[in-house]
């Protein structure tokens, strides 16, 4: 491992070599100003217009989680019993959920929980029917759902079914699969979605353990966020066990014609069958994975690692479901390139799963910590010069979100206000790139192995618990500051955590290979035919790299030589594909449409749809062109991609 001066050399700390702070502002704003100008489309899960919410400051933070309308933390609800149905012809999931409560403490009369487009046709406490009431739906947040309860109150049982409009479930028809055989149905819970299939206490700060029995079609094969089973069975029940406690939204069900292929002993993959061997194939060393990640922060907790690739609409590219990550197709390259997000998603069984951010204000806790996780894993697997091209890239994001919001905006500060906002407004590189780099300054700043201990420590402290900034803030001041003035001098936390922007002292990361990208780069733009270029060892990144810096577009003589020797417009994977779609966009280049009209109709991940749609968005031409083409593919994606892509495309 290397030590804590290799590291140091390895990531360029002005702040801490010659230059005073005025300098480094300069080579900032110099930075920026040169990548902004430059033709990269930043990954960029959404953009927030409203900057008008002004961030309170450290002083008026508050640990209140505004995204619940429960009031589950003045009762225990430790655990729930699921009993549902899911039919697939209707789209409808329907049944009870019961609920264990102890009131003993706080004698609450009138039990609070979250519902979204759900109805309730009947609530029982302790076996006798009660009269409940639902509240008028809030924006973004859904109806509150009144119980009444008593001191002596064990047991809450809601029997309900799922509406139209239930944000967490894509239900696909046969159409929109891999195999294109069954129909499928997968949930998203995070952030707030869970509600729109369980009646439940929905904020991260609530954890409960749960039993589920879940009756599909035959044919079809169940899964959750728990222990799973491993092939259909003749009845088409099947049960599953949650005995750790976990916060609604990592509440998960994929129902589909799916089988199962084992890895290692504990790990395994999940697919349609036609999906199954590519998958994995590219999984290959998740195993190792778990390995790489218990010798960095200890052993992991879950029991099983299991992966379920879904149809190609998945909107995200990966979420962490316990012992369960679902994920996108479009990481299966067929050349294990993309499998840094399964080192993400896994990453999260310490940082979010395990030690869960108390509110989604602060969802760096959760993004943050794993960004920096993942890309410790993959410098463990891959090498340092591997993992520093991941850190520029990410890098390369912060800058291109800040530009977004603006410099001052505080939707740029890691501690986030979402009152009154959805929460997936947070869902930024924000919390993501600053949260990481934070976290790496601290690294260099303290010595790896020092922040090594530390963050085992913070895992273990404060498993199975939840954080606020706050929280975390005092956690960092008591066991890895401890009075060390010069060491918190170095950090600036405030301005991390309660100022905007890109802090002076942000660390970045060396460019050994991208430099040598860049080199070749600049001879293809002065005229080296592209079969003559070095760029016979590349990875994903190097292409990656080598696209998001070439000028806005290049003349169509460039871009045919281009797609003639590395045959962009057929390649299979998609972070190329995105970047050349864009790149073909702007320069007009028609041949790669048909490439990129094919992409658009299947793949539902909002990353990559946002940036090519936009694109479109900005002339009249496009404008046109975009609207017809997502007029024809919408009903591939999921309900909460549509959301933002009718905002983007039709103002609404
Ligand atoms: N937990 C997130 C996904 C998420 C966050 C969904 C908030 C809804 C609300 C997941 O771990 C994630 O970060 N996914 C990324 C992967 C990437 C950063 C490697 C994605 O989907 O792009
Ligand atoms: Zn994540």
């Amino acid at each position: 491992m290397a030590g804590p001066l290799t590291n140091f050399f390895g990531w360029l700390m002005p702040l801490f070599v010659i230059f005073n702070a005025d300098s480094i502002n300069m080579i900032k704003k110099f930075a920026v100003l040169l990548l902004v100008g430059s033709a990269f489309t930043a990954c960029q899960p959404k953009i927030i217009h409203n900057n008008e919410a002004a961030n309170p400051g450290p002083a008026a933070t508050t640990s209140k989680d505004v995204h619940t309308q429960c009031n589950a933390d003045s009762i225990g609800m430790k655990h729930l019993d699921l009993n549902i149905n899911v039919d697939m012809e209707h789209k409808r999931i329907s049944g009870c959920a019961l609920w264990t409560v102890d009131n003993t403490k706080n004698k609450l009369k009138d039990l609070k929980l979250d519902t979204y487009d759900l109805t309730i046709d009947s609530v029982a406490v302790d076996g006798k029917q009660v009269h409940f009431t639902l509240d008028t739906p809030v924006v973004h947040l859904g109806r509150a759902l009144h119980i009444p309860v008593s001191k002596g109150s064990r047991q809450v049982m809601i029997c309900y079914k799922t509406g139209e409009s239930a944000r967490a479930l894509q239900w696909l028809d046969p159409q929109q699969t891999h195999d294109k055989k069954h129909p499928f149905l997968y949930t998203q819970s995070e952030s707030i979605y869970a509600r729109s299939w369980i009646p439940c206490p929905d904020g991260p700060g609530i954890r409960f353990s749960y039993d589920a029995r879940v009756t599909v079609p035959k044919e079809l094969l169940a899964l959750m966020s728990a222990e799973n089973p491993q092939q259909k069975n003749d009845s088409g029940i099947y049960h599953f066990k949650m005995e750790l406690p976990v916060p609604a939204y990592l509440m998960a069900l994929a129902v589909g014609d799916i089988s199962f292929k084992s890895i290692d002993e504990r790990t395994g993959v999940y697919a349609e069958p036609g999906m199954l061997a590519k998958a994995r194939y590219e999984f290959e060393d998740v195993g190792k994975m778990v390995h790489t990640a218990e010798q960095l922060y200890g052993p992991y907790r879950w029991g099983r690692y299991d992966m379920l690739v879904l149809p190609p609409g998945f909107p995200i590219g990966g979420m962490e479901n316990p012992r369960l990550t679902f994920c996108t197709p479009t990481i299966i390259a067929g050349d294990r390139s993309l499998v840094s997000l399964i080192a993400h998603e896994l990453a999260h069984s310490w940082s979010g799963n395990l030690v869960t951010n108390a509110t989604w204000n602060d969802f760096w806790l959760n993004e943050g910590f794993t960004n920096y996780f993942e890309r410790r894993i993959m410098e463990q697997m891959m090498g340092k010069s591997y993992s520093d091209m991941l850190w520029e890239l990410g890098y390369q994001d912060y800058v291109q979100a800040v530009k977004d919001f603006g410099e001052k905006s505080p939707d740029t500060w890691l501690k986030l206000n979402l009152a009154g906002r959805d929460p997936d407004d947070g869902l930024t590189d924000i919390p993501y790139e600053k949260g990481s780099h934070f976290l790496k300054l601290i690294e260099l700043s303290a010595g790896r192995e020092k922040f090594d201990q530390f963050l085992s420590g913070y895992f273990n402290s404060h498993a199975f618990s939840t954080i606020t900034t706050e929280q975390f803030l005092n956690y960092l001041d008591s066991n890895l500051i401890k009075g060390d003035t010069a060491l918190k001098n170095k950090l600036r936390i405030n301005e991390w955590v309660y100022g905007p922007g890109i802090p002076a002292n942000c660390p970045m990361a060396g460019q050994e290979r991208f430099a040598k990208v860049d080199e070749e780069r600049r001879k293809f733009l002065v005229g080296t035919a592209p079969g003559e270029l070095a760029t016979k060892e590349w990875s994903t990144h190097e292409w990656m790299q080598f696209l998001r810096k070439m000028p806005d577009s290049l003349p169509l003589p460039q871009m045919t030589a281009l797609d003639k020797a590395f045959a962009f417009s057929k390649t299979g994977n998609s972070e190329i594909a995105d970047l050349w779609y864009i790149l073909s966009w702007k320069s007009g280049y028609e041949v790669a449409y048909p490439a990129m009209n094919a992409f658009l109709s299947s793949v539902g991940r909002r990353k990559f749809l946002e940036p090519i749609y936009s694109t479109m968005m900005k002339t009249e031409k496009g404008k046109i062109y975009a609207r017809e083409a997502y007029l024809k593919y919408k009903n591939n994606y999921h309900p909460l991609a549509q959301e933002s892509l009718n905002k983007m495309i039709f103002g609404k």
